[in-house]
């Protein structure tokens, strides 16, 4: 097994930090357990608060499908996917769920599981096809028209500006590495802001930008496909500098928008009680938690190198982390699971950080061999709320892919995926009782999509999807949810 990355072999690290779409589990990896609280994953019942928003959350590329049409520009997802041997199955996002011409419906799904968030994204080259330059009324309507409906259905939009989908003109000139897109992006998300805010205020800049960095321009795993560990670096702060520009650009709009990101979170645990170990696990938390948190809360890296941070090598000029800071009025957190962390040599390049991770498996396992350990999502709640002084949190994703599908009956039963949720928001209540400030859970997804680099062979759903005929099934876990969303009683 090659070892490349921060000391982590290439499914390793994919697989545990990414909270996106990676290979499974490895049988025979094994981790020290180290000393674990008694029955860390008991269920505890909540009752979570009256305003407490319940939501589902998706994204432009996954469902949307209508990939060129009414004006909208290539993305490099359009690329990747339509480069066979990219995606399994050579699946593209082309059609997806046509949630672009069956939005209504899928609102209208929403509305039964009686959610009051609904969180979605906008596509980039929907609105600017090449990146730059005049908008794209057709692109905005469809979003205004988005928007409507949610606000009729008395659903809170809340709207990603990025969820992976670079205009491919903007990747020709470089993508990310390339300090220029920062004024790209900034111009767009400013007419975004502009054409949509009398309809949407709560707003996600970045979705998971640790994910769309180092899978993107490090690991080849998914768009642009590239693997250069200085590009990936290099990428990471014009992401952090695009991301306060980004905000000014927002709130200069309206000084009343909310504005986050959300950011991929795993819980790093050293995988023994070596001191060594230990440090690896901060480093780990401090790359895979903080990179683009830190810039804009305080304003400087967190040490994730243990030897500096490459900030030479990331182009850091003076003034910049200046730039780079923003007051965000809520963290996103996307949450999916825990992260085994243990010490190596620091080599170069991507074995710069020292560390190597692992694949937890005490738990049970998702469909898509990631472990279920609801403890390790309130540890998680809580270590943010310490280290950034009882912030504003909101969950912008959490779920699990299980391929039930319809029984002769035409019902999808799975209480998996019901089991799964209950246990996390059993850990998230727990938080929120220990001082934790939530406001908001979104579930990932509010139907079965385009799940990246494993194409349609997992499915995170709460409303099962027939890919042939776009057939909506509300699974058992939608109706469960749905009834939980209306009572905010976990028991
Ligand atoms: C995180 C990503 O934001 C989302 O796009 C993806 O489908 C889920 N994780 C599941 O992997």
């Amino acid at each position: 097994m090659a070892a490349r990355t921060f000391g982590m072999s290439r499914r390793d690290f994919l697989g545990v930090l990414a909270g996106a779409t990676t290979v499974g589990a490895m049988p025979g990896m094994v981790h020290a357990l180290g000393t674990l609280a008694a029955a860390p994953n008991a269920f505890v019942p909540h009752q979570f608060p009256k305003d407490f928003m319940w939501g589902v959350a998706t994204a432009a590329y996954q469902i949307e499908g209508a990939w060129n049409v009414d004006g909208k520009g290539q993305s490099i997802w359009d690329t990747f996917a339509h480069t066979v041997g990219k995606v399994k199955g050579a699946d593209t996002g082309d059609v997806a769920c046509d949630s672009y011409h069956l939005y209504k419906g899928d609102v209208e799904l929403a509305k039964k599981l009686n959610v009051k968030s609904y969180r979605f994204s906008i596509a980039w080259p929907r609105i600017q096809a090449d990146g730059t330059g005049k908008s794209n009324p057709k692109g905005l309507d469809y979003y205004k028209r988005l928007a409507d409906t949610l606000l009729e259905a008395k659903v809170r939009p809340l709207a990603t500006l990025y969820h992976w989908d670079l205009p491919q003109k903007l990747q020709d000139a470089g993508g990310w590495p390339n300090r220029e897109v920062v004024g790209r992006f900034t111009d767009y998300c400013e007419i975004a802001a502009k054409a949509l805010g009398d309809r949407i205020s709560d707003w996600c800049i970045f979705n998971e930008p640790w994910v769309f960095t180092f899978l993107g321009y490090d690991w080849g795993a998914q768009a642009p496909g590239l693997r250069d560990f200085d590009a990936t670096m290099k990428a990471t702060h014009v992401v952090n500098l695009s991301q306060g520009q980004a905000f000014r650009a927002i709130k200069a709009v309206d000084g009343k928008f909310q504005v986050g990101s959300a950011y991929s979170m795993s819980n790093c645990e050293p995988a023994t009680n070596r001191a060594e170990d230990k440090a690896a696990a901060d480093r780990a938390h401090a790359m895979a938690n903080l990179w683009f948190l830190e810039p804009a809360l305080k304003g400087n890296y967190p040490t994730a190198f243990p030897n500096g941070n490459p900030y030479e090598l990331m182009d850091v000029k003076s003034g910049d982390m200046e730039l780079c800071k923003a007051p965000l009025d809520f963290i996103g957190i996307n949450y999916y699971r825990r992260a085994m962390v243990a010490a190596i040599p620091a080599g170069t390049g991507d074995a710069s950080m020292g560390l190597r991770n692992f694949d937890a498996f005490e738990g049970p396992l998702t469909d898509f061999a990631w472990e279920v350990w609801p403890d390790s999502f309130y540890q998680l709640v809580m270590r943010i709320t310490r280290e950034y002084s009882k912030p504003v949190i909101e969950i912008t994703e959490n779920g699990c892919s299980y391929l039930d599908s319809p029984d002769t009956k035409g019902r999808v039963p799975d209480q998996r995926r019901i089991d799964y949720t209950r246990g996390y928001l059993s850990a998230l209540g727990r938080a929120m009782k220990d001082g934790a400030n939530v406001r908001s859970y979104h579930h990932w997804s509010l139907l079965d999509n385009f799940e990246w680099a494993e194409g349609y062979a997992q499915r995170f759903g709460l409303v099962w999807v027939d890919f042939r005929d776009q057939r909506r099934i509300i699974k058992d876990s939608g109706y469960w949810y749905g009834k939980l969303a209306a009572s905010g009683n976990l028991a």
